[in-house]
């Protein structure tokens, strides 16, 4: 069986200390630390861009995974592979040339993933499934953490895993315990937590249960 990987969201951490919420979700037993972008155009809200990247790079012993919910990527994407971004995730309908924005990427060395929200249909990746590294579903519609899971969206995991078994899919807003196991279930193997995480009394054991150990 796939070893399920978790990547807590420091969109749920402490604004005001990013480096201890870096290290408190590695103490946790994090694999990734899920670093959310908002332009305040693509979705209704900002959060913060490369300096916080470049800032927290130095806690981060685990990769980097950029989430961008900004309109026009292809103008940020490089920077942020050089701010220590590990992984690139964006939204293909954010993108003027979604190709060019894959390659920018890809030609820093870095992993790449297509994003999809809830309403997206899979042709909007079908392209690009040769090329990327990853595909992320949105369970909610993106811009705060907190929001509640929307099931349906695991029918384009199976979608996806159908075509390609190996693609790696990972799963991000709504995840709890309570609903990690029917994710995983779908073909899932990364999972983000932001409020379920850094909410969690006891956020060790959260993880843990998310990765169904
Ligand atoms: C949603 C963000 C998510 C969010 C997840 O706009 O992309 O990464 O932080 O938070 P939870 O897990 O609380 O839904
Ligand atoms: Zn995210």
């Amino acid at each position: 069986m796939t070893k399920i990987k978790v990547a807590p969201s420091i969109l749920s951490g402490d604004f005001a200390n990013m480096a201890k919420s870096v290290k408190l979700a590695q103490k946790w037993g994090a694999d990734y630390i899920h670093f959310d972008v908002m332009d305040g155009v693509y979705v209704n809200n900002i959060t913060f861009g490369m300096p916080m990247c470049k800032a927290i790079k130095p806690y981060a012993k685990i990769p980097l995974d950029v989430h961008l919910m900004i309109v026009e990527p292809e103008k940020y994407v490089e920077r942020f592979c050089d701010d220590g971004a590990d992984i690139v995730t964006f939204h293909p309908d954010a993108s003027k040339d979604v190709l060019a924005t894959i390659q920018k990427i890809k030609n820093k060395g870095k992993k790449v993933g297509l994003v999809l929200n809830p309403d997206k249909p899979i042709d909007l990746i079908l392209d690009y499934l040769d090329i990327i590294d990853m595909v992320l579903i949105m369970g909610v519609y993106p811009g705060f953490g907190g929001q509640k899971f929307i099931p349906e969206v695991l029918e384009k995991v199976k979608k996806i895993k159908e075509l390609r078994p190996d693609m790696t899919i990972e799963l991000d807003g709504g995840v709890n315990e309570q609903n990690a196991k029917e994710i995983t279930d779908s073909g899932v193997t990364i999972l983000v937590g932001g409020s379920s995480v850094f909410n969690s009394t006891n956020p060790k054991r959260t993880i843990r249960r998310l990765k169904g150990l």
